[in-house]
């Protein structure tokens, strides 16, 4: 029987949220100790490897795995024949220039002669060509961020994501390069079997991530009010409206997003709205 081949991070910033996703769709496996580096859908054909994030894409392209979860940086940097089938939304960065704090920065020209530490030389290299720089490019595969204070570069090019490293070696973000969350890269040459597979699974991955962005809000409103606290809260199809027992008030059921949450709290309140209750949903079926 066909089995679809997961490739997700052994360890790192991406490990522990792809676990979560592949658990919270419903998938359960046998992942008995942190040692063992395949494990096996009990309810679902899947087949997890556990592998370094920057091995992935060039898994992926030969088909060892059929899809991987992974950093967009490093699809971007490993340039492998992959297609991007999903976002997640997770494990969001930036990839970025960053001088020391006690330099004046000049702009991009600021570059032409320095030495920069990375670990993405090849998008590192594209960049300072399209700008028609001239800079060295040292590549290392870890702790970038001390390179510049032990005379091993003027400047980093490295990932950035709360800008804590950077502060903690005197460093500063002078250009943001490009931006990266995770995603899956699934092989181009994967079979039917398999990609029936995959949309399933794509399925349940959507459906986690809509949960998570969205709430179920559950409120008392006055009927004076109604059509105006009804056209705050579309939700999935249209709110619920059911009469309370107290004559001229009802309960309005509906799903909000996360981003438009408080915004939307604010008003339903003007609006005379009371024993609002939000409750997390745990999947969401458009
Ligand atoms: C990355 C990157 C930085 C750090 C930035 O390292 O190399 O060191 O995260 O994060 P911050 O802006 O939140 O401080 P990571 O821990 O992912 O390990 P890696 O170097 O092996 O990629």
């Amino acid at each position: 029987m066909n089995k679809l081949k997961i490739a997700i991070q052994k360890e790192g910033r991406l490990s522990e949220k792809s676990l979560e996703l592949i658990q919270e769709s419903g998938i359960r496996h046998n992942q008995d100790s942190k040692r063992k580096l395949i494990s096996l859908g009990e309810n679902f054909p899947v087949e997890i490897l556990y592998l370094r994030d920057d091995d992935i894409p060039q898994y992926v392209a030969d088909g060892v795995a059929d899809i991987g979860i992974v950093g967009e940086n490093e699809v971007m940097e490993k340039d492998r024949n992959v297609d991007t089938v999903e976002r997640l939304g997770f494990a969001r960065c930036r990839l970025s220039l960053a001088i020391p704090q006690s330099d004046v920065y000049t702009g991009l020209a600021y570059f032409n002669g320095k030495r920069i530490a990375t670990s993405y030389p090849t998008i590192l290299k594209k960049y300072l060509k399209i700008n028609n720089l001239d800079a060295e490019i040292h590549e290392i595969s870890g702790s970038v961020e001390i390179a510049p204070g032990i005379g091993l570069a003027d400047a980093i090019f490295d990932i950035v994501s709360t800008g804590s490293t950077l502060i903690h070696n005197r460093l500063r973000e002078v250009e943001v390069i490009t931006r990266s969350e995770a995603v899956v890269i699934a092989s181009p040459t994967i079979n039917e079997g398999k990609k029936r597979i995959l949309n399933d699974l794509l399925f349940r991955f959507q459906a986690v991530r809509k949960s998570k962005n969205n709430k179920y809000i559950l409120l008392n409103a006055p009927n004076e009010n109604l059509d105006k606290i009804v056209s705050l809260l579309p939700g999935m199809k249209s709110p619920t409206v059911l009469p309370l027992y107290e004559k001229g008030w009802s309960s309005v059921h509906s799903v909000v997003n996360e981003n438009e949450f408080w915004e939307i709290i604010g008003k339903l309140k003007e609006f005379g709205a009371e024993g609002i209750l939000v409750i997390p949903i745990e999947k969401m079926i458009v």
